[in-house]
Order: C-alpha cells, then structure tokens, then sequence
C-alpha cells in the first residue's frame, strides 16, 4: 500500500507506514491566488493500493477529499481514507429543517473515489450507518487504560456525560486488571446549552470518557454537577480534542487534575494538565 499522510498526522501515518510492506507517497495540496485548490501527486499509484492519512476536520476536509479523487484518477486500485477524526458525523439523526453532515459526508466521499473509511472512536453507529461506505472504527480503549492506571484509586468510577459514551466507558473499564463501576449522565442540549443531571450515586474520583471535547460544554456542564454532589477530582478521556474557544479552561476551575486526548488532531493546546496519549499503538 502506499500511504499518503498529512503533515498533521505523520506519527500515525509512520505506524501505518510501518503496519505491513507500506511506502510513503509523495504529494503536495497547492492553492491559486484565489484560494482554490489543487493537488500534485509525484508517487506512481497506477494499480496500486493507497490510504490517505489525514482527519476529516472543519477548514481541512476538502484537501484529503481532492487528494483521494486524484490518487483514483491517476489510476489507484483502492482508496482508504484513514481519518483519526471523522467530523461532521455529530449530525446523524434528522432533526426538522437541519442538515445531515453524516449523510452528505458519504456522498462526498463516494464521488471522490474512496472505497473504504479508518477511523477512531466513530461518534455513532447510525452515523456509519449513513455514510453507505464500508468504515472501520477502531477504539482508543487500550491507549487510555494503559493512561489512566496511575489515578485509579479505591473510590473511584467510570463516567460517560450521555448514554452515547457509554459503551466506550465500559470497555475502558473491561481493559483495566480490575475493572471499576460504570454509570452516565444524563444530558439534554438545548438552543440555550447543554443541562446534565446525575443518574445515581458517584464516587469520590471520576474518570469521565467522551469522545469529542469541541467547546468544553458539555464536560463543563458534567463536572459542575459531580462538583455538587461532592466529587474531589476528575480525570478527564476525551478521544477527539479540539479545544475551541476558553470555555474548556474552567474545567480546571470545577475540580478537573487532567485531561487525556489523543493526537487524532493536531494543534492541541499545552497546558500541564493536558496529556496527550497516541494512537500509533492503535494502528
Ligand atoms: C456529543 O454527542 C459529543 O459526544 C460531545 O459530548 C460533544 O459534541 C462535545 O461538544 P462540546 O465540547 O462543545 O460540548
């Protein structure tokens, strides 16, 4: 195969590179003065199997779309996409008068010539559903059980902040030597914000799992009400970061001593509570 990775993403792109009899392919995403853009491939990929390594993400998803219908116009057998983040599969109910990112992410894909879908974390099942493209989702659960061993101790519990994160806490869980006590919270997000409510008893140190961490909100909003019901500390698994705005900021002011995430996306803020834990062990 060969394996065509975006700058962003060299480190999981070299474990790819390394996963079997891969080679690097060479490629450059150019854009006119006006902005568009455009796509020189200076690897043969005629007969050839490629992946393209990337995310698709808000501002960059039309360079892996171009860069996957040139690779299959210069004549490629098959394209895998392998994006550690797949965005826009949020929308993956109808809701009266909104769009269906996850639907029109499909098509997208399919009139640029990709063949297969790689992910992480996939946010739904329906939202693979309804890309009509055959998709792997491969889960972070070893990367954060093998990080969160350190802060587990006799009172601690799993959290997911809805119902959606749940099977992922539980595998979490399922991974560590002992496995530890399971719940979620319920969330509702309305036009004004996200509202949680606690749905039993918790413990006095939570290790709260979500998949995207996009303005903060809804882990805010989380560990407000664990702060109420008395909760010491929070640990913090989130497997997409985007870190948009200062909103998540305050999550160290609610009782939150790390955040945990993956280097599915580039531009991670530093900060001495925030770990990043990669993926490459993952592909
Ligand atoms: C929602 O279903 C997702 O799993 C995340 O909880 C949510 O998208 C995070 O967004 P924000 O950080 O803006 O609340």
């Amino acid at each position: 195969m060969i394996v065509f990775s975006f700058s962003d993403y060299k480190a999981i792109g070299q474990a790819i590179l390394e996963s079997g009899e891969n080679t690097a392919g060479e490629f450059e995403i150019k854009t006119f003065g006006n902005g568009e853009l455009y796509c020189d491939v200076a690897t043969n990929v005629d007969g050839k199997e490629c992946a393209v390594v990337c995310s698709l993400v808000a501002g960059t998803e039309l360079q892996s779309l171009l860069l996957s219908h040139t690779l299959k116009l210069l004549g490629a057998k098959k394209v895998t996409l392998i994006a550690s983040y797949l965005g826009y599969m949020r929308q993956d109910k109808r809701e009266p008068g909104r769009s269906m990112g996850s639907i029109w992410t499909g098509a997208l894909m399919r009139s640029s010539g990709i063949d297969e879908v790689i992910t992480v974390d996939l946010h739904s099942e329906l939202a693979g559903k309804n890309l009509e493209i055959p998709i792997r989702s491969l889960v972070s659960t070893p990367v954060f059980a093998e990080a969160i061993g350190y802060f587990i101790d006799q009172d601690t519990m799993i959290l997911a902040p809805d119902d959606g994160a749940l099977e992922a806490a539980r595998r979490i869980s399922d991974a560590l030597p002992n496995k530890l006590p399971v719940n979620h919270l319920n969330k509702v997000r309305t036009e004004s914000g996200v509202t949680v409510t606690a749905n039993g008893k918790v413990s006095s140190r939570v290790i709260m799992v979500d998949d995207i961490l996009d303005s903060g909100g809804t882990l805010v909003a989380a560990c407000k009400v664990l702060r109420g019901l008395g909760v010491k500390d929070v640990i913090i698994c989130v497997t997409h970061g985007q870190f948009v705005g200062t909103k998540w900021q305050e999550l160290f002011e609610i009782g939150v001593s790390k955040i945990f995430t993956t280097d599915s996306l580039p531009k991670i803020p530093s900060h001495d509570k925030i770990q990043i834990v990669s993926l490459s062990s993952i592909f």
